[in-house]
């Protein structure tokens, strides 16, 4: 076969190496990556003197890293590694796929087999209704796009006055300007005196938290009804959108209560503002449903979706708009939107294997009627006798466990934020990865756990939360 790349500049011997980077030690490997890297959402200062954890490889539930420790990962990377680590059918894909096109772009009247299979996959495993997406390349560029559709949207079908978008206090949207200014971290906003306009907040529908006296329903209600608050202040003329993560994930894995969903969507309709569900840790089977919010029971208008998408094989994310919406995008012209991957041929062809590993390998069933439940009752068994724990929060393969001062009156530490750091320095030193968010703990293992790896992921848990207890003199 005659070599296509013989007598172009930009070939070299070491080409065939690519992708096998030289041993080093961890010394050498923590001096270069403080030497060069900045990490996201990281004190660099004090990253670089402590080093970080260098992890090399991956296999199934757990990680290595270059001391060679095996880690069981409790979050799924960072809550997307939903059909586990070391899958060859997806390398095999992606490898394929960058043979026979690495790359093709979707603008200018063109498309190509991976984009056109994934669109076709995603309009089957989607609710009913859902048959448009748009692609993009990580959750935040989704919502990002979800704010370009909205406003598409509305000018479309003559109401170009709305334009408000109303999002939540602690929820998370992303990174980008954008998606940081949708979210509702503070300490996000603070750092960005640029942010995007037109973007309000109300309260989360954190009961433990903020219910006070009243019952988890009468709260889930009391938080829902300040959008209808707001969009009264606001004038409902004057309103697009609201978006929401079906179950706070970034937030600290906040689960709303029962009433808060319907009413929302009661409230929207009711309004006409279109309801946005940010699906990026929610979908792709982390419920046990395919999207979280039919766990939840509602009908949104658009579902944002990144993470599990790919199962983070490869970056991507898509954006899904219900019939309504797509209708009146597809008759409104130029919708000047688009990035140089959009549809990625790689990430497609990859996101396709994934969704049928998903689908045909029975994942989300199993995770709906199998591990899920068991892993919620091990999780609520395991901690039900330590002072330290007020709630399990969760369903499936996701839970948040609230660490507090006085279960009986749900009172919460006022450094509730340093002990999560210090249950979670157990957590590192017992090799489970366990995410703190403030005062709650996370677990969001791989969906493709087993009974027994949930045995020993909820075993460390309890081991480190029991630890953080005594340590606090409560038990
Ligand atoms: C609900 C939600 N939306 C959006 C994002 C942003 O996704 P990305 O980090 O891929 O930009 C995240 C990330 O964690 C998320 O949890």
């Amino acid at each position: 076969m005659t070599n296509i790349f013989e007598n172009r500049p930009g070939i070299h011997a070491e080409a065939s190496n690519a992708g096998n980077f030289a041993r080093r030690t961890t010394q050498e490997w923590q001096a270069l990556d403080a030497a060069h890297h900045i990490h996201p959402f990281s004190d660099m200062g004090s990253l670089n003197k402590a080093g970080s954890r260098v992890i090399t490889k991956a296999e199934g539930v757990y990680l290595w890293d270059s001391e060679g420790n095996k880690i069981i990962d409790g979050m799924a990377g960072l809550w997307c590694v939903n059909v586990g680590y070391g899958r060859k059918e997806l390398a095999e894909v992606a490898y394929k796929q960058m043979l026979e096109l690495p790359y093709y772009n979707t603008f200018f009247k063109t498309t190509h087999p991976p984009v056109i299979e994934l669109s076709k996959l995603l309009a089957e495993v989607a609710p009913e209704g859902f048959e448009h997406f748009f692609y993009c390349n990580s959750g935040s560029e989704g919502n990002d796009t979800v704010l370009r559709i909205v406003h598409q949207y509305w000018s479309a079908v003559g109401k170009p006055a709305k334009k408000y978008v109303i999002s939540r206090k602690n929820g998370y949207h992303g990174s980008t300007i954008a998606g940081a200014s949708l979210g509702g971290m503070g300490y996000m906003h603070e750092q960005m005196p640029s942010q995007v306009t037109n973007i309000v907040h109300i309260n989360q529908p954190y009961w433990f938290g903020e219910g006070e006296d009243m019952s988890s329903d009468e709260f889930g209600l009391k938080r829902a009804q300040e959008l209808e608050a707001k969009i009264l202040e606001l004038g409902a003329e004057n309103v697009a959108a609201f978006i929401g993560e079906p179950f706070q994930g970034a937030g600290g894995v906040i689960f709303p209560p029962a009433t808060y969903w319907p009413e929302i969507q009661r409230i929207c309709r009711k309004y006409d503002i279109l309801l946005c569900a940010d699906e990026v840790i929610g979908g792709f089977g982390r419920t046990g449903e395919w999207f979280a919010h039919q766990h939840f029971g509602f009908e949104p208008d658009t579902l944002t979706m990144a993470k599990g998408l790919t199962s983070g094989y490869m970056p991507m994310g898509a954006v899904g708009i219900n019939k309504k919406v797509a209708e009146a995008l597809i008759n409104a012209g130029d919708f000047n939107h688009g990035l140089t991957y959009s549809g990625h041929p790689v990430a497609a062809a990859v996101a396709v294997a994934n969704i049928k590993i998903l689908r045909e390998g029975g994942v989300i069933d199993n995770v709906k009627n199998v591990t899920g439940p068991y892993f919620q009752q091990s999780l609520r068994e395991a901690l039900a006798d330590n002072p330290l724990v007020g709630e399990v929060a969760g369903v499936g393969l996701v839970a948040g466990m609230q660490l507090t001062q006085d279960k009986a009156t749900r009172k919460r530490f006022a450094n509730g934020g340093e002990i999560g750091l210090q249950c979670r320095d157990h957590c590192f030193a017992s090799n489970l990865i366990m995410r703190a968010t403030g005062d709650r703990m996370l677990l969001s293992p791989p969906l493709v756990i087993t009974k027994s790896e949930i045995d020993e992921m909820v075993g460390k848990a309890k081991y480190c939360l029991d630890l953080t207890a005594k340590e606090l003199g409560m038990l």
